[in-house]
């Protein structure tokens, strides 16, 4: 059945992908949910394909989806649904954003599927099957060292000025080959899943963000934690996900910025 779930999801994740790219094509249509938090046209579109897609052929599964268009329908099954990851990006035509859709049953991630409709890039994953990148498997990345790692981190889009992940980026760029700061959270942990980045780290992050790149990373084998190395809980504080060879290191930098942040204060 769980083949049959991925099918579907990957369908709609084409399509709602068709939308954005449509949109990439009109004029702009933003509003704003907060200070720098932006919502566009392309957004609603795509939710309302995915929503209306999932709920025709999975009646009775809840949806969770960013714009707040799912239903809570009490079942075990859940959709965590981004519809736009990288809405800040779409908004400035820089071509780095995705769809990301996953299942969950309970607190078990099914499933996830992300998709770059510009570069065409289809991740998909699915629990004990092993992730792919257009249908070919894919593996993290071999690298062991951070001295020889590239990483990516992101900032969320409030409170900026006194948000301490500026400490981490710091720290992480003078110890690695360098911080990429892509602005999509779900194509971060799908580079991290096919081996682009050794690892990501990033505070804040709602279940929407990170569900899909969750299973992919770690059907790709590599390892996803808290920034404290607790297990990571979806909409939890932080996220650290790595190739696994790079992890040990990379929670001994976090645990070391985090103290001087403390004394810092
Ligand atoms: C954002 C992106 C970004 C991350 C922000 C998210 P959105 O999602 O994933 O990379 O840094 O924290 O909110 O708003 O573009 O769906
Ligand atoms: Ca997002
Ligand atoms: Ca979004």
């Amino acid at each position: 059945m769980i083949k049959t779930y991925l099918e579907v999801a990957v369908d709609i994740a084409r399509e709602a992908g068709k939308v954005l790219r449509e949109e990439m094509e009109r004029p702009l249509d933003i509003a704003y949910k907060g200070d720098f938090d932006l919502v566009t046209q392309a957004d609603r579109r795509s939710e309302q394909v995915i929503v209306g897609r999932l709920q025709k052929r999975f009646p009775e599964h809840a949806i969770a989806a960013e714009e707040g268009t799912g239903k809570d329908t009490g079942s075990d099954f859940r959709w965590h649904v981004d519809p736009l990851d990288g809405t800040t990006n779409f908004a400035h035509g820089y071509p780095c954003f995705c769809v990301s859709m996953a299942l969950a049953h309970r607190n078990e991630l099914l499933l996830g599927v992300i998709y770059n409709p510009i570069y065409q890039e289809l991740f998909a994953a699915a629990r004990g099957e092993g992730a792919t990148f257009n249908g070919k498997k894919i593996h993290c990345s071999k690298i062991d060292s951070l001295k020889n790692s590239l990483l990516c981190t992101g900032f969320p889009n409030h409170k900026r000025q006194s948000h301490p992940n500026i400490h981490y980026y710091w720290d992480f760029t003078l110890r690695s080959h360098g911080v990429r700061r892509d602005g999509s959270a779900a194509l971060d942990l799908a580079y991290v899943a096919m081996g682009r980045f050794e690892g990501f780290w990033e505070f804040g992050l709602n279940p929407w963000d990170t569900a899909a790149g969750v299973v992919l990373v770690e059907e790709a084998g590599g390892r996803i934690t808290d920034l404290q190395g607790q297990p990571y809980i979806l909409g939890g504080p932080s996220i650290l996900a790595s190739n696994g060879l790079v992890h040990a290191e990379m929670l001994k930098v976090a645990a070391a910025v985090a103290e001087q942040s403390f004394t810092r204060k």
